[in-house]
Parts: structure tokens; sequence; C-alpha cells
């Protein structure tokens, strides 16, 4: 299913503290390339602002909660994260913001594709004008 949706993950639950997991190509649907994490993110900041051309994505809270706002040109959804285990999953070519986060709150993030600054779209109207022509 290539469209936006949450994940739950496997949640071991024991007297010692919670595991959740997840594997290469296994609860999520590509193959990990790259993983990043946003942390120290002062109070009322946003990220994001763009759109992957093929990147797709796979977000989960690790610790706090944090908005994910994801627009298709069409429509834009508000998903709340702030467990750890579930995440979302992001296709390429959604217009992706992050917000309110919460203090000390802490996003991971497994993408698909290395690093690469050219499968950024950074200008809304020129994603909106791809969407429209795709
Ligand atoms: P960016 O993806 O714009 O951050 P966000 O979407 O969270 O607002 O990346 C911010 C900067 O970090 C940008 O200069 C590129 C750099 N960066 C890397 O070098 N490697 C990476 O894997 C990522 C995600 C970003």
């Amino acid at each position: 299913m290539n469209q936006p949706h949450i994940i739950d993950l496997a949640k071991i639950l024991d007297k010692r503290g919670n595991l959740s997991f997840f594997e290469n190509d296994n609860q999520i649907p590509f193959e990990i390339k790259r993983s990043y994490w946003i942390y120290d993110v002062p109070g009322g900041e946003h990220r994001g602002g763009h759109a992957y051309k093929t990147n797709r994505e796979f977000i989960v809270a690790l610790s706090g909660s944090f908005d994910v706002v994801l627009d298709n040109g069409k429509e834009k959804k508000v998903f709340h994260l702030n467990r750890s285990y579930y995440g979302l999953y992001v296709p390429e070519m959604y217009w992706r913001e992050m917000e309110n986060f919460s203090t000390n709150s802490l996003a991971l993030i497994v993408a698909s594709t290395d690093y690469d600054e050219d499968d950024y779209i950074r200008d809304y109207s020129e994603y909106t004008e791809k969407i429209n022509n795709a």
C-alpha cells in the first residue's frame, strides 16, 4: 500500500522494560539505506517543508511526541506520533512538515535511499506543479 499509514510494531512486554523492533525489509515496506534522528528541537520549531522525489521513510517517536503533517497537493493529514511501538510510513512525493515537538522528543527516521539533495523538492509550488502534471 503506497499510501501513508501507521505501522504497528511488535511490543515485547517485560517487567524489566518493554522492547520493540523493526528489521530491514520486514515490518517496513522498503530496504533501509539510511537512518537519522531529530532531537533537541526548540519549542515551536518546524522541521521538514519538503517532499522527496523517490525517498520513502518510516518515522518513529522514540521519545516524546510530535505531529507529522502530510500533504499530497489535495489534502493534508496530521499524524500524531507519541509512542515508540508504532511509526508512520511516508511514501515518496508527499509534502512533509514536522511540528509540535514536545520537550526532549526524539524522532527516528529510516529512509529507503542515501542522502541526496537532488531528491528533495523544497519549493511548494514546484511540488504542486509536479503532482498536477504527474
Ligand atoms: P533536512 O532533510 O532538510 O531536514 P528536515 O527535513 O528535518 O528539516 O536536512 C537538514 C540538513 O541536514 C540538510 O542540510 C541536509 C543534512 N542532511 C544530511 O546531510 N543527511 C541526511 O541524511 C539528512 C536527512 C539531512
